[in-house]
């Protein structure tokens, strides 16, 4: 059901300072996502009618990430704080009674999570309800004073800390849900009593307890859903989480993943039953593996869609490509974007294929190069076989039938059909189109001079060293001469 009363507010105008980077915090990524997007796709199931992303640094570059997803933009600028990032929200949020707020640094939220955070906030009938967490490092973040019970008194950030509050290891995830009507006259008293001279939202939680309001705090599930990222160390710790939890849904579906800590899996990719990752294995984008298949050492596969039953030996690097069942490429297989390789089809080592079609049970085992090239089923393509797709302006295609031979060593220079059937005598250069059945053969005829190599070591020698040459002539001829003599 979705509730009309509540809307969200993202905060994602800050810069970032302590990660060091050019690039707006919230769009760093950990876990194959951006930041801000993971924080929204925690949201999206709330089916809020509003959802406001409050946007400042590199606005320009924020918006276009969220504007898309249905988001409404809200410009910070400057920016003075999370407190200010609210009120400058407030317009937009119309006549919604109560707000979830959520960081943009925030990525490792659950929607099961807030969904339990706003119905504690509305049980309660609270003006404010923090969700919490209890860290065993808590440096760094805002901390959790609490009155009795459930009830908070105030969030006091670390700079802010009494030597006694350093003790305190509940932190503040920076995610709330507040009662609009409440959390407005007290974000009008804060001050920016701070180094940094900010409006801190955290400051108008101990203004609400102080004025008898209720706050709550509820500590989330796990304790790594209230983990922000302000530094690159930050990220990596995310980042390791979120890998975590992704390997562990594989596993799950019933996959094999060997020293999983070495797997590297991106959010979208999926695999099949009785697959087999090995270690050092990266799948990227959308990679989609079916059964039974075997990912062995150090391959990346990214946005590649693989059939049943199919081997990626070690070392290959897949794009944006398609293997149908049983397919083996590899090991150091290098298949760039838009290739499609059909049932039982082989690449195998030092093979680099792009925008190719590879037939059914074909065969590139060795050294070879095919670009823009279509081949039909039943063909063998030689080691070193490399079409020529490209003359420095355009790129032209190769068409390869069924059943064709192609000899080691060939260069096909396209535009150019070799015909079903067809043989490619090795090491040739074809230029012109082979006819179905025939033989295309086009390289030097070969001679053999007799003799030739004995000569030319004889020279190679009596260049490098004359002196020598020349002892071993004169010491050599009266044995000659004494032969000569014998025989006669
Ligand atoms: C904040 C909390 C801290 C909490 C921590 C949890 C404050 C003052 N402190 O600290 O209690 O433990 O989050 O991660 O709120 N932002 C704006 N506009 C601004 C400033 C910030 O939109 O003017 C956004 C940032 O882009 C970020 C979020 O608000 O997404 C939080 O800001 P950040 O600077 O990360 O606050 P922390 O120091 O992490
Ligand atoms: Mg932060």
């Amino acid at each position: 059901m979705p509730a009309n009363d509540l809307a969200i507010v993202i905060l994602a105008a800050g810069k970032g300072t302590r990660l060091k980077s050019s690039l707006a915090k919230v769009l760093h990524r950990a876990g194959g996502r951006t930041l801000v997007e993971h924080v929204l796709r925690a949201c999206a199931p709330l089916k809020v009618k509003k959802t406001v992303v409050v946007v400042g640094h590199q606005a320009e570059q924020v918006a276009p990430v969220v504007e898309p997803l249905g988001m409404e933009i809200v410009l910070q600028q400057p920016q003075h704080g999370t407190g200010h990032a609210i009120q400058v929200a407030r317009r937009a949020l119309g006549n919604a009674k109560l707000a979830l707020v959520l960081p943009g640094d925030a990525p490792l939220v659950r929607t099961e999570t807030l969904k339990a955070l706003v119905a504690a906030h509305r049980a309660g009938n609270a003006a404010a309800t923090i969700l919490t967490a209890v860290l065993a490092d808590p440096s760094g973040y805002g901390r959790i004073v609490r009155k009795s019970g459930a009830n908070v008194s105030a969030i006091v950030e670390e700079s802010q800390l009494t030597e006694e509050q350093r003790e305190l290891n509940e932190i503040n995830s920076s995610i709330y849900c507040f009662t609009l009507e409440r959390l407005w006259p007290a974000l009008a008293q804060v001050k920016p009593n701070n180094k940094h001279r900010e409006l801190y939202l955290t400051d108008a939680i101990a203004l609400m307890a102080g004025k008898g309001e209720t706050v709550l705090a509820q500590l989330a599930g796990d304790a790594q859903e209230a983990l922000g990222c302000n530094t690159r160390a930050d990220l990596a710790e995310v980042d390791r989480t979120f890998r975590e939890w992704k390997r562990a849904a594989l596993l799950n579906d019933g996959v094999t993943i060997q020293l999983p800590e070495t797997v590297l899996v991106d959010p979208d990719v999926a695999a099949g039953e009785d697959t087999v990752i090995e270690p050092c294995v990266q799948l990227l984008g959308k990679t989609k593996i079916g059964a039974r298949c075997t990912i062995r050492t150090g391959s990346v596969l990214s946005d590649a869609i693989l059939g049943d039953d199919v081997t990626v030996e070690p070392h290959c690097v897949v794009a944006q490509s398609r293997l149908d069942d049983r397919v083996i490429i590899g090991p150091f297989a290098r298949l760039r974007p838009e290739n499609h390789l059909k049932a039982g089809a082989r690449v195998g080592n030092f093979v680099e294929l792009k925008k190719s079609t590879v037939g059914e049970g074909t065969k590139a085992m060795h050294l070879t190069y095919l670009g823009d090239t279509k081949i039909g089923a039943k063909t063998n393509t030689g080691a070193g076989t490399i079409t020529c797709n490209y003359d420095g302006f355009h790129k032209y295609p190769t068409t390869i039938g069924n059943r064709v031979f192609i000899g080691s060593d060939s260069t096909l220079v396209a535009p150019l059909c070799v015909g079903d059937g067809a043989y490619v005598a090795a090491g040739s250069t074809i230029t012109e189109n082979v006819p179905p059945d025939a033989l295309g053969i086009a390289r030097g005829r070969q001679a053999n001079k007799s003799g030739w190599a004995a000569k030319k070591r004889r020279d190679f020698a009596a260049a490098e060293n004359p002196k020598k040459t020349a002892r071993s002539r004169k010491k050599s001829k009266p044995r000659r001469t004494a032969k000569k003599s014998r025989r006669r």
